[in-house]
């Protein structure tokens, strides 16, 4: 295998975020999925800080109709900035400024069609060029002192060519992610011999699915762009990944951390329950009250909301 361009550095990062958001329908109709919060951000300002601690300095959004918030939220906002600095808010004008986006790294491209995570990506091509570079779907978060992303570009930068974040989930699962076939394992990182989009439990080749997480080689586009469609008629990112395969080196990361899927409402609360846990201001107001909602479910399981 070559590997003279499969160690070059990482600097750029693709955003997909033109999805419908179905599953939080009707929050969704108009705003964004990726602006829902978890705990004090958006779900997309954690995965722009996670790249941002990684080393990456462009991040392109690739979006749609009714997602210009996310630029929005990354912009400077003069009024919010003077009035917290004029109140001597400076914590949340903190906060408020680390959100900001730095000059001339942002990038847009759209969407026109969900068609599929596939053509998403294909639809940052011309903004990636000829370099190796990061997707971080922001259904996926990952809580670890070190982001994902940092720990897959170590990785990267010992094995080269693509990476893959992995983790186990349950045999009957499989049918909802991304499977991988796997070689040698050595517990930390597996080479990847098969990529298989939403397999049936009996067919799964393994129960090490992707989450959403890759530093892959611009090879990929040209995969992409035959719009092949697989599972569920979307243009599928891992039938273009899986072309890469014997091709380039392509390892999978067990990363460290807890992952949480933020793409369904379980998921979603789930996540809020452990980011609002691990809060430095009310992390214990939050343990408390997630112990009495257990008590209440215990002394006879009624419904709390119905109260
Ligand atoms: P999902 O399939 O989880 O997002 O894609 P979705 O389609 O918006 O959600 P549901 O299933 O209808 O509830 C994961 C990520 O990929 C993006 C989404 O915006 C999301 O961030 N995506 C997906 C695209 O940008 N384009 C697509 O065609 C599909």
């Amino acid at each position: 295998m070559s590997s003279t361009h499969h160690k070059r550095r990482v600097r750029k990062a693709v955003f997909p975020v033109a999805g419908l958001g179905t599953r939080f329908l009707p929050a969704t109709k108009v705003m964004p999925k990726e602006m829902l919060p978890i705990n004090d951000r958006p779900l997309i300002q954690h995965v722009f800080e996670e790249a941002r601690e990684a080393g990456i300095e462009d991040f392109i959004f690739v979006t749609g109709r009714h997602k210009e918030l996310l630029e929005e939220h990354f912009d400077y906002q003069p009024e919010l900035e003077d009035t917290l600095k004029a109140r001597g808010k400076t914590d949340m004008l903190e906060k408020v400024q680390d959100s900001e986006m730095p000059a001339g790294r942002l990038f847009l491209t759209r969407q026109p069609r969900p068609l599929g995570l596939g053509h998403a990506v294909w639809c940052a091509r011309e903004l990636i060029g000829d370099e190796p570079f990061a997707i971080l779907l922001p259904d996926d978060l990952v809580n670890y002192k070190q982001g994902c992303l940092s720990q897959m570009i170590d990785a990267y930068n010992v094995h080269g060519g693509n990476i893959v974040a992995v983790k186990d989930v349950p045999r009957p699962e499989t049918n909802k992610y991304g499977i991988l076939n796997i070689g040698q394992d050595d517990g930390h990182i597996v080479s990847v011999k098969g990529l298989v989009e939403k397999p049936k439990p009996e067919d799964a080749p393994s129960t090490l699915s992707i989450i959403g997480r890759y530093v892959l080689q611009p090879e990929v586009f040209d995969h992409l762009a035959v719009f092949e469609t697989g599972a569920g008629g979307e243009i599928q990112l891992t039938d273009a990944m899986a072309k890469l395969i014997g091709q380039q080196p392509f390892h999978g990361l067990r990363f460290k951390g807890d992952h949480h899927d933020c793409g369904g409402r379980l998921g979603f609360i789930k996540a809020n329950l452990a980011y609002g846990m691990a809060d430095k201001e009310i992390g214990a107001a939050v343990r408390q009250a997630i112990l009495e909602a257990a008590e209440t479910i215990k002394a006879g399981g009624r419904d709390v909301a119905a109260e």
